[in-house]
């Protein structure tokens, strides 16, 4: 018959070894095993979009072959991901062209300890780059829905570093402020005021400026003692920012 002080120890053996297995099976659920499928279709994109443009910073460069931007578009678009143009994500919104993503990030010049704003979430993969390139990101999207998903995205990916919330951008995050960068992924007529008035001196704001549905000129702003200076980058198209700045 079995007595209490050997059954004991063998019960404590089942318990960890059952600890141990659950462990390895969560990490592999995790998929930090498995081989990613779009890891080759991922450099290319890197190779043949980025580094042939003018994308030249390693940090910006190292965090497009990281993060998996199959990831944040629809299932349907998956396999077109690390093509060289937008996609859809729902509610008539879209991700931007890596290309696009890549050149706006670069011009915010981060070193890595930096709080950046981004006006305009979508699907969270800007702010999934920022999250590998500064310390804070806080995020805002207009349209409930989106903000919802690309947090349970970002959360599900790891990013304990992005703050996301559903609001006006065009308010910005007046808790959360000073910010060393604001990047605005949506297309104002005119620079939002609560926006100028959160970046921090020394800081840099690149936002497409312009009219609705026609293209827009890519502007930088830095902060300075004295006022802002502004610099144009050049074309874009994005899709109008919209919410208070359309009462402004
Ligand atoms: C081109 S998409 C942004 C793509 C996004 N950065 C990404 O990585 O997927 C522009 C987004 O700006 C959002 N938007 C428009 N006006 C806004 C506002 N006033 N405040 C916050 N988000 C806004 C749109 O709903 C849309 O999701």
């Amino acid at each position: 018959m079995l007595s209490i002080k050997k059954f004991v120890p063998y019960k404590f053996l089942a318990v960890v070894l059952a600890a141990l297995c659950a462990a390895g099976c969560k990490g592999k659920m995790k998929g930090e095993e498995r081989p990613d499928p779009y890891r080759a279709a991922r450099e290319r994109m890197v190779r043949v979009q980025l580094e042939s443009r003018d994308i030249t910073d390693g940090r910006v460069l190292a965090a497009f072959r990281k993060v998996p931007r199959h990831a944040f578009v629809p299932a349907e678009y998956q396999n077109s991901a690390y093509g060289d143009f937008p996609l859809p994500i729902g509610e008539g919104q879209t991700i931007s062209q890596p290309y696009m993503v890549a050149i706006m990030t670069q011009l915010l010049k981060l070193k890595g300890d930096e709080k950046v704003l981004e006006v305009g979430t979508g699907s969270g993969y800007q702010a999934a780059i920022l999250g590998e390139l500064c310390k804070e990101v806080y995020t805002i999207e207009l349209i409930p829905g989106l903000a919802e998903s690309a947090a349970k995205r970002l959360d599900s990916l790891g990013y304990a570093n992005i703050h996301v919330k559903a609001g006006d951008g065009y308010l910005g995050w007046p808790d959360a402020a000073p910010f060393d960068g604001i990047i605005i992924t949506c297309a104002p007529e005119k620079l939002p005021k609560p926006l100028v008035e959160q970046l921090a001196i020394g800081g840099r704001l690149v936002v497409p400026v312009g009219p609705q549905h026609t293209a827009q000129t890519l502007t930088i702003y830095t902060k300075t003692d004295t006022g802002l200076v502004k610099r144009y980058e050049g074309g874009c198209y994005f899709v109008p920012m919209r919410g208070m700045i359309e009462k402004d």
